[in-house]
């Protein structure tokens, strides 16, 4: 087994049509497909060395040893990559963020994708682009999305090999911007894993199903059209609709507070004034607004004064997860 240092940069992704539940949670198979953008201003390294002298896995996030949930849920993906790849030994694992953890911002997503893509390469394991993003959906759904580039949506799938994400778009098809309004840094009580879960304790989840197909059609539709108008009721409608499944689960997840409901009220008042600009809202109070780049400086302006603001992140689209030659040690 070649002693090989390998490293990758992935971005994460916002989704426009959110994936939440799953029809098989050990395979992460999910009970919906979704359609995202990938974040090219923020980003995850992570470098990956298979190591004979390692006792055991070893992961180190933005200069600190993991958590040991964290470093076993790492172990546990490093594991699919060792049997597919027949390698037995343990890696050594760092990885930095660009973006501050805790801004709301999943580095689930980025890190699973950099990890795959990096932990791959270290194994000598050579997968096309579907085979990886399968992969990354093992160790958090929303990583599939994070291997392609740019626009990005995650088929649902017959099975573990055909529920990857590929592009739709590339980075470059338009200027989005996603002006992220952070309103809380603290750590959410019910992260997303065990969120989906609760998904079917909703009477509303099953209603929800039924109505993604046609609406991720229409946005992809709007999406290819650079049509924002048109986009921007469908993510704000499924980003409320994935809510109400939360606040409606057993037991309820309520993730919005007065400061996430104070942003979309205030949206609603610049958008009668003209400013074309929308929100969706992931497994958190933070608020995402999605605009065109040429609005983006006045919105990120008008977010900064709203009460509850503690920091904002703008970032437009983002390419593939992909090698790169420098690494972290
Ligand atoms: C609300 O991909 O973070 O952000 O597979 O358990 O890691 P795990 O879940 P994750 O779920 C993302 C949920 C979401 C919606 C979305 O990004 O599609």
């Amino acid at each position: 087994m070649p002693d090989q240092k390998a490293t990758a940069i992935a971005h994460p992704n916002i989704a426009f049509i959110k994936y939440w539940g799953n029809r098989d949670d050990e395979l992460r198979l999910p009970a919906n497909p979704s359609l995202s953008m990938n974040l090219g201003d923020l980003h995850t390294t992570t470098t990956v060395v298979f190591d004979e002298s390692l006792e055991g896995d070893e992961v180190t996030i933005d200069g600190q040893p993991a958590p040991e949930a964290a470093r076993a849920r790492a172990s546990a993906h490093l594991d699919l990559v060792r049997h597919r790849a027949g390698v037995r030994t343990s890696a050594r694992v760092v990885s930095r963020n660009n973006f501050p953890t805790g801004a709301g911002i999943a580095s689930s997503a980025s890190g699973f994708a950099a990890l795959t893509v990096a932990a791959c390469a270290a194994a000598g394991l050579k997968l096309a682009e579907p085979g990886l993003s399968a992969l990354a959906r093992r160790g958090s759904g929303s990583a599939s999305r994070s291997v392609p580039g740019g626009y990005t949506e995650w088929l649902m799938g017959l099975g573990n090999a055909s529920s990857f994400a590929r592009s739709v778009a590339p980075t470059d098809h338009w200027d989005l911007r996603d002006v992220v309004v952070v309103v809380s840094r603290e750590h959410k009580a019910v992260g997303s894993s065990r969120g989906h879960g609760l998904a079917v304790s909703s009477p509303l989840h099953t209603a929800r199903l039924g109505a993604v197909p046609a609406m991720l059609e229409a946005c992809k539709r709007a999406l290819l059209a650079r049509d924002l108008r048109a986009m921007g009721p469908l993510i704000e409608q499924d980003a409320v609709v994935m809510h109400a499944v939360m606040m409606t689960s057993r037991p309820a997840l309520y993730y919005w507070t007065p400061a996430t409901m104070a942003v979309i009220q205030a949206i609603q008042g610049w958008r009668a004034e003209g400013l074309p600009v929308y929100f969706t809202i992931d497994a958190g109070p933070n608020v995402h607004l999605i605009c065109e780049a040429a609005h983006a400086p006045t919105v990120e302006r008008q977010a900064r004064a709203l009460p509850g603001v503690l920091e904002i992140l703008v970032s437009g689209p983002g390419g593939p997860a992909r090698l790169v030659d420098t690494h972290l040690f």
